[in-house]
């Protein structure tokens, strides 16, 4: 049977209550797009998003998004707000003005560990393509869809598995390219959003092949394995490491196999747009010991090796690391983890140069991490950046039904906050 990538399969055209919560268009109403309406979304806001591409394959783009494994079967799903009262036909837009507002979301697999020790598995939801065409905006129709949004996803389990329809919607997340207040009213509250940037071109002083002598590239096919292992550690990492003062619970958007997928089915479809050619190398790894093997063992936490796995961003000609799997560092193996984080950082300057990026980043780093790439390039000629205005990590957190916990925005710790994460 052809995959659906419209969950619930069938919308229910115009046909939703009244709005149940207080915004400022309580007649309208928030909706799955039919499928007409989905590509009319992509037609209308191309020209925000499309970047170097052209109409044609930006939509071919988003079409080939839709069907990787994280979005085929509702793992994503496209919204419309609209006047259920309003002339439109949606099976047939010729007239789609009615569509005043449009986003998506896409579902994913997280944990919330709360100070008690107790673990959580939950979905969020990543919420991107936030949309209002020109001649709608500034009448308050993308506030009252985000506030019709959040409040409809809280109550959104995964439809496609039956097993999974008592694994509860923990939090929303969203990438905010316009500052941190318009969402932070709506209830996405922006968490920290830095960034640490460095060149390319290493200076003449570091040779790469003693530096990387023996660093593994990462294939397509080991993603897998990788994923696995990563996600193996993040679970204990998370359930074991004290709180810090003030922190009532913790979550993290585990950085599946299906979602790093998601990240290259879109860089190789942009890297064969803009180049030709797709990127083969998706990564590095390091060992911290002579002993560790790669890949790691299957139910191991690859606490003996450090990886990156990283994209290509062929618009901004950039290398971004979506996620940096560093063990915790001990007086023990801080050396090792040191040299083996300085031998990514000129692996990854390698892959950006054989592309001819100039630039490398990666989010949120820790202090070793910054450390390392001091080491590698120098003092002068990195960049930490604290983003003030493109993508703010903004997380709704969602309580518990019935529940008696009081968790505060401040009392909310967002793990692993990586590249990964975005949509
Ligand atoms: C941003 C966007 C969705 C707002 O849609 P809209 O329906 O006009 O929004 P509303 O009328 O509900 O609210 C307007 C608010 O958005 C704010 N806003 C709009 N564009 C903004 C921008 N580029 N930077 C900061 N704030 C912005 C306005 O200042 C206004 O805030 P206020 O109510 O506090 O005065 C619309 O301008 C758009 O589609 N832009 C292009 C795509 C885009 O940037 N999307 C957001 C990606 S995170």
């Amino acid at each position: 049977m052809a995959p659906s990538t419209t969950s619930p399969s069938s919308p229910t055209v115009n046909s939703a209550p009244s709005s149940p919560i207080d915004v400022k268009h309580p007649h309208l109403i928030l909706r799955p797009a039919t499928i007409p309406e989905r590509h009319y979304s992509w037609v209308i806001n191309s020209p925000s998003w499309r970047g170097i591409l052209t109409e044609n394959a930006y939509y071919l783009r988003e079409a080939h998004l839709s069907y990787q494994d994280l979005t085929r079967n509702g793992g994503i799903m496209y919204w419309v707000l609209v006047d259920p009262a309003g002339p439109c036909k949606p099976a047939c837009p010729e007239t789609p003005d009615h569509i005043l507002s449009a986003c998506e979301t896409i579902r994913k697999p997280c944990l919330i560990v709360r100070s008690n020790g107790e673990v959580e598995d939950v979905i969020s939801y990543g919420i991107g393509g936030v949309y209002t065409s020109e001649r709608h905006r500034g009448k308050g129709y993308a506030r009252t869809m985000m506030q019709l949004l959040g409040h409809q996803l809280k109550d959104l389990p995964d439809p496609s598995d039956p097993k999974k329809a008592h694994v509860r919607v923990g939090f929303s997340v969203l990438y905010s390219d316009i500052g941190k207040q318009f969402y932070k009213k709506v209830g996405w509250q922006p968490h920290q959003s830095s960034h640490i940037s460095f060149p390319a071109k290493l200076p003449s002083s570091v040779s790469a092949s003693s530096a990387t002598g023996k660093v593994k590239k990462i294939a397509k096919t080991d993603l897998k394995a990788l994923c696995a292992v990563d996600c193996t550690h993040i679970r204990r990492f998370v359930a074991k490491t004290p709180f810090k003062a003030g922190i009532k619970a913790r979550c993290v958007q585990l950085p599946t196999v299906e979602v790093m997928e998601w990240h290259h089915a879109r860089e190789e479809f942009l890297g064969q747009y803009a180049t030709t050619k797709a990127p083969t190398v998706k990564g590095a790894w390091a060992p911290l010991t002579p002993t560790a093997e790669y890949p790691p063992r299957e139910g191991s936490e690859g606490l003996d090796s450090a990886w990156a796995i990283w994209t290509h961003d062929f618009a901004e000609k950039k290398l971004v690391f979506l996620r940096l799997h560093v063990p915790p560092v001990t007086s023990a193996n801080k050396d090792a983890v040191s040299a083996a984080l300085r031998a990514l950082v000129v692996a990854a300057a390698e892959e950006a140069q054989a592309w001819g990026f100039s630039e490398i980043l990666s989010w949120n780093p820790d202090d070793l991490t910054e450390e390392a790439v001091k080491s590698v390039v120098g003092e002068e000629s990195y960049d930490l950046v604290h983003r003030e205005n493109d993508s703010i990590a903004s997380l709704m957190w969602y309580h518990r039904e019935g529940g008696s916990e009081e968790v505060e925005p401040e009392g909310i710790e967002w793990l692993f906050n990586e590249k990964s994460g975005w949509c």
